[in-house]
């Protein structure tokens, strides 16, 4: 079994990814989208969303990165595509779930999936333009209106010549209500010859293992559920040897992704990764209701810092996290 982390937008940046992929079980991880209108972008913005670019393509804890792209003009993504590849990508991935407004009206994203020849054409270019070691793959819903064209688009995909492919069992219209309807993956993950990873609404060990049941995938891709309890990863890879993390292992890392965020952003935003992640925090940890009730007023540096202390001592755990790199 593979598991994914998924790319989530003002969310899993490099420094995210460093972090959950540092606490393991993740087999490989994307980045944000780079949206793609007619232009080609320099190198420099490459690097901004993908500094693991310049090692690799890969995390400092070995774990791959592949690059993800956002659009619907064939020819502008295959240039792009291109210098992804050029710039050290090995993997390039093509965004055809996004469900923004702004992202959907520019003709990318989800919208495409009412036009899977469209689709094709778009995954046919970008598989032309980067030399055949590297992997093309696309991330889909099931449709946009609708879940009717989810196979065709993944049919559309796979013969356009990507070498893999994400599902997101929902339709852009299904937004982020639950369920997930893992149970319509099985026709694609049947019919494609390609892997078919089934992604959406895993917060568990016991989700996943539904998930697996209905759709018949064999690999994963998890988001919010790995925000939710960072360590999910390793629980479902070692059920008998890792015990589920406690708070007293949380607050350290959240603490030392803090302080590497303080050289990121200006003071008065320095909380506001951390805020961030504390929504999703809370779904697993009832300590994190009580942190986040103090954190979400405080601005400060030192004000978040003392609060790191106060809570250390309060629940008598050490902030120092060594993650051994
Ligand atoms: C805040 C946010 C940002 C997202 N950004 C992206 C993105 O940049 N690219 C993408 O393919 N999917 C993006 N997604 C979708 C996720 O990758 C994933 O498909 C979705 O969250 C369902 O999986 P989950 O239930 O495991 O979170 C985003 C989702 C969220 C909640």
């Amino acid at each position: 079994m593979r598991l994914f982390l998924a790319p989530m937008e003002g969310v899993v940046d490099f420094q995210m990814r460093q972090m959950l992929t540092d606490i393991g079980g993740l087999d490989a991880c994307v980045t944000e989208f780079l949206r793609i209108c007619d232009q080609r972008l320099p190198r420099r913005v490459f690097i901004k969303l993908c500094p693991e670019l310049e090692h690799h393509s890969k995390t400092q804890a070995n774990t791959p990165v592949a690059f993800q792209l956002l659009g619907g003009n064939p020819e502008a993504m295959a240039y792009n595509a291109a210098k992804a590849a050029s710039l050290g990508a090995h993997s390039i991935d093509l965004n055809f779930g996004c469900p923004a407004k702004t992202v959907n009206r520019n003709d990318g994203g989800a919208k495409l999936l009412q036009e899977p020849e469209r689709v094709h054409n778009i995954v046919k270019a970008v598989r032309n333009a980067v030399p055949s070691d590297i992997d093309v793959t696309a991330k889909i819903r099931l449709g946009f209106k609708d879940r009717s064209l989810g196979l065709d688009n993944a049919l559309a995909i796979a013969e356009g010549g990507a070498q893999q492919l994400v599902v997101h069992a929902r339709s852009k219209v299904d937004g982020y209500r639950p369920p997930a309807y893992w149970s319509e993956l099985r026709p694609l993950r049947e019919q494609l010859s390609i892997p078919v990873i089934a992604n959406g609404e895993i917060w568990s060990p016991e989700d996943l293992q539904r998930c697996a049941e209905q759709s018949g995938c064999v690999d994963f891709m998890i988001g919010r559920g790995l925000l939710a309890r960072p360590d999910l990863a390793l629980q479902i890879k070692n059920p008998d040897q890792h015990i589920p993390w406690q708070w007293g292992s949380i607050l350290p890392i959240l603490h030392s992704f803090f302080e590497k965020g303080l050289t990121q952003y200006p003071e008065k935003y320095c909380g506001n990764r951390l805020k961030q992640w504390f929504m999703y925090l809370q779904r697993s940890y009832p300590e994190a209701e009580t942190f986040f009730d103090k954190l979400k007023r405080l601005r400060s540096r030192i004000d978040i810092e003392n609060l790191f202390v106060q809570q250390a001592l309060a629940h008598n755990i050490k902030l120092s996290y060594d993650n051994k790199r």
